[in-house]
């Protein structure tokens, strides 16, 4: 085969992956869990094909790119693997090029739907069958959980033993909860100001707040979510999700130079989002962000509407328009891998 053509979805991490133990192999400080989303919604599309004797290229959003080292490492690892496997003939350059049908750094998880469908369309390549979230790690570490649907758990090395490595694992399918939605708003779609590994390269360099707390509130409140996933519990995710985003932002501007990555909508959103539960004396929506200003909104499908046509009374129309204002995306979590 010398043309693949694959998409992988993005994931929302509710209990974020922040920090780097290992900047070679990709390990990160503590673990994550996250909601991968329904790959017909946003998605990451790459196409790669093989042709002898031109240069390497790669487009992103239709745009020629230099391969980033990350990825170059990802591409290196899986024709190392293939060789092993006897899978790998004669060199030939690889043509890949990607899309978004999102916006790309923007804190709506690029770099994860992104790696992952490198990953998997080099691993379809070559024709590799094992491990391909240990390879869409080493392009960007929340990649890794996009290869699962549901919610997803990835695991830090349980020793600091250097052959020792972070694992992948689903916790619960998407239908296990299939009243949950998702809605995503998008407030900027413009780059964000400083990548994900480099605010959290920071973090790590600089914020006493993180040494403090980080490595102990992750210990509390890993057994926490999952209890709330097991047992259904929309007001105890919520709470929890809430806590959990508002910390990384709180690192974030903990760090030096600080990583600003909210905006005033960003913040009406959060204000929004409390005031609702409080009038409706429940739970009925919470918010989550990546390293972005765009909200991911967590509720169950009872309360969609309402949540919906609020947002759009406070933040005027919702899901038109192409770039600023307020876009929602509605989202079941039929969750997939990528195909
Ligand atoms: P995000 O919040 O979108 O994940 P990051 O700062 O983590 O933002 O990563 C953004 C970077 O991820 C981009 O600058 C690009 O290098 C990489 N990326 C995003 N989408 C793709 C893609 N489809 N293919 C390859 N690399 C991608
Ligand atoms: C806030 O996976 O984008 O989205 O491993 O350096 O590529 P690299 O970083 P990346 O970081 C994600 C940070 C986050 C939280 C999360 O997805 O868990
Ligand atoms: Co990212």
């Amino acid at each position: 085969m010398s043309m693949v053509d694959v998409i992988a979805p993005v994931n929302i991490a509710l209990l974020k992956y922040w920090g780097k133990s290992d900047y070679l192999n990709i390990e990160p400080i503590t673990d994550s869990l996250s909601l991968t989303l329904n790959s017909k919604q946003l998605h990451s599309r790459t196409q790669i094909s093989l042709s002898p004797g031109v240069e390497q290229t790669f487009t992103l959003d239709e745009k020629h790119q230099n391969l980033t080292n990350r990825m170059k490492d990802v591409i290196i690892v899986s024709q190392l693997r293939a060789m092993r496997k006897g899978n790998f003939r004669r060199f030939q350059e690889l043509h890949i090029r990607s899309t978004n049908n999102f916006p790309t750094a923007a804190g709506l998880a690029s770099s994860a739907s992104g790696l992952a469908s490198l990953a998997f369309g080099l691993s379809t390549l070559y024709h590799l069958e094992e491990d391909i979230a240990a390879l869409a790690r080493r392009g960007s570490g929340s990649a890794c959980r996009s290869m699962y649907g549901g919610v997803v758990h990835w695991k830090r090395s349980a020793t600091d033993d250097k052959h020792s490595s972070s694992s992948v694992e689903q916790l619960f399918p998407h239908t296990h909860w299939p009243e949950l939605r998702v809605l995503i708003c998008v407030t900027s779609s413009h780059q964000k100001p400083v990548s994900s590994s480099e605010a959290m390269r920071r973090t790590v360099a600089t914020s006493p707040l993180f040494h403090e707390a980080r490595a102990t509130v992750v210990d509390q409140r890993l057994p926490r979510f999952i209890d709330a996933f097991r047992r259904r519990d929309f007001a105890a995710l919520a709470e929890l999700t809430m806590r959990e985003s508002n910390e990384l932002h709180a690192f974030c501007l903990d760090s030096w130079p600080p990583a600003i990555y909210l905006n005033s909508t960003s913040f009406a959103i959060m204000d929004f989002v409390h005031a609702l539960n409080q009038h409706m004396r429940r739970c009925v929506v919470a918010y989550t962000f990546d390293a972005g200003p765009n909200a991911f909104l967590l509720t169950l499908a009872d309360d969609a509407p309402l949540v919906l046509s609020l947002l759009s009374e406070c933040f005027g129309q919702v899901g038109v328009g192409n770039g600023e204002g307020l876009r929602c995306y509605g989202d079941d979590l039929d969750i997939k891998r990528a195909r």
